[in-house]
């Protein structure tokens, strides 16, 4: 008995997880183990040009070939129930309704999780306590909440209206910051930020995605901006069940 324990307790040691990050620009894998730790290097490939489901699978093809792993979880920037992606604003239409989890399952031959790409940010980056918002600064706007560690799925807050008649995604997603360089943007963000504690009153926030780097005004203590990798590390805590 004793020794059975001890077998299994060493497998589950040594799962290897493939995380998979499915971005507006970039389509990023890490191969980690079951704490998180990478046993490869991140790989990316652009996000192709018309990112359709078979596109996007043809990459994730691609970017797991030569790498050796026992299951798989997924990053999607869209609502995502039970491994089926629900809406997708900056990939592609043939999203919607689209079986996600069970193609990848028949693809790579392992079993296969899909979350919501802030959701995924956010288990991989919350402390567990209190109330916790997660933001993702990138092609879109993410969010994540959790209260006490416990995740609140798809909190779609990026769609939602911020200023001006525009959404949070339209006044600070990567086309806005394109459209109106950096000091503008910060200063949107500033006022996002001082929005989302008076509707949250959240105990902390996070802010992650590629474009924290592009911040530069002083952030109130309760707010704290976590590396892109986390998008990735996340993945291991879908499979705490
Ligand atoms: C999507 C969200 C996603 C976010 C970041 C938004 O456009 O609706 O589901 O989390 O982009 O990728």
């Amino acid at each position: 008995m004793g020794e059975a324990i001890e077998t299994l307790a060493t497998e589950t040691l040594a799962i290897a997880t493939l995380a998979v990050d499915i971005g507006g620009s970039g389509i990023k894998v890490m191969v980690l183990d079951h704490q998180g730790n990478p046993l490869s290097e991140r790989d990316r490939i652009d996000t192709p040009a018309v990112p359709t489901p078979e596109a996007v699978l043809e990459i994730l093809q691609q970017l797991a070939a030569g790498k050796t792993f026992d299951r798989v979880s997924v990053g999607f920037p869209g609502v995502v129930r039970r491994g089926v992606t629900e809406t997708a604003a900056n990939l592609h239409p043939d999203w919607i309704g689209f079986d996600l989890a069970g193609a990848l399952i028949q693809q790579l031959g392992k079993p296969v999780r899909v979350a919501n790409d802030a959701d995924i940010q956010g288990l991989g980056a919350v402390a567990g306590e209190g109330v916790e918002l997660v933001i993702t600064l990138g092609t879109g706007i993410g969010a994540a909440m959790f209260l006490n560690g416990r995740l609140i799925p798809n909190l779609e807050l990026g769609h939602h209206p911020f200023r001006k008649g525009e959404t949070y995604e339209e006044q600070l997603g990567r086309a806005a910051l394109d459209e109106i360089g950096k000091r503008r943007w910060n200063n949107r963000l500033e006022r996002a930020v001082d929005l989302l504690e008076r509707i949250f009153n959240y105990d902390s926030l996070y802010l992650g995605g590629g474009n924290t780097k592009k911040i530069d005004f002083v952030l109130p203590v309760n707010v704290k901006i976590v590396p892109n990798v986390t998008g990735l590390l996340g993945g291991i805590a879908l499979w705490k069940d």
